[in-house]
């Protein structure tokens, strides 16, 4: 499976770090926007270390490089995955604005019918933020938020975000055990 993963600026970034340490073995292309890098610094142990381990199993690709082939739609892929994504990066995508490499390949997504997947965070969310969401669900495009579920009976935080990276693996179609299943043994 080729990928694309864009990692911007919401809090969470643990939920993009570990989806793409999920989903080594596939063709993995990953763009990390500059708010992302600036929230990882907060949120994360060793940013620089991070972005080195993505290095070794995605290509890395700049967020304001549109000569990357992720900017064309003759560059086929079978899915995009935001995550986080922050409600910034979904105004950008829902009014076609393409200002940098992640709004672009979405909008290509859209365009070319491809597979979607938002994970936002923000909270509360305003009218403006679930309309643009309304907007894009009604495309096609999924919206799945940062909201993890409890009755798995979550001890760590890497349990949170097991459950996120988990979905995020159901709705690409590779079986996964990253969370407990509601009343599966
Ligand atoms: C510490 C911190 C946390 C943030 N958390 C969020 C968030 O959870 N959701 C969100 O939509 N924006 C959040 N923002 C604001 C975005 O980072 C900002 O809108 C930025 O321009 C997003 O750019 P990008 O989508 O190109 O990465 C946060 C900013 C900071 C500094």
């Amino acid at each position: 499976m080729r990928v694309i993963l864009a990692v911007t600026g919401a809090s969470g970034v643990a939920y993009g770090l570990e989806l793409a340490r999920s989903l080594k073995g596939q063709e993995l292309h990953t763009i990390v926007t500059k708010s992302a890098k600036d929230i990882a610094k907060e949120e994360l142990e060793d940013k620089e270390k991070a972005i080195q381990e993505l290095s070794t199993f995605s290509t890395l690709h700049d967020e304001n490089n549109f000569n990357s082939p992720l900017a064309s739609g003759s560059f086929l892929f079978d899915a995009m995955v935001i995550c986080p994504c922050s409600m910034k990066t979904i105004s950008a995508i829902a009014n076609g604005y393409s200002s940098n490499l992640v709004s672009r390949a979405a909008d290509v997504a859209i365009k070319e019918g491809r597979k979607l997947i938002l994970v936002p965070r923000e909270t509360p969310l305003s009218p403006i933020h679930l309309e643009n969401m309304l907007k894009l669900s009604r495309l096609g495009v999924v919206i799945l938020p940062a909201s993890p579920g409890f009755y798995g009976n979550p001890k760590k935080i890497t349990d949170l975000v097991d459950f996120i990276v988990g979905r995020v693996l159901d709705q690409l179609s590779i079986r996964n055990s990253k969370y407990k299943r509601w009343k599966h043994a």
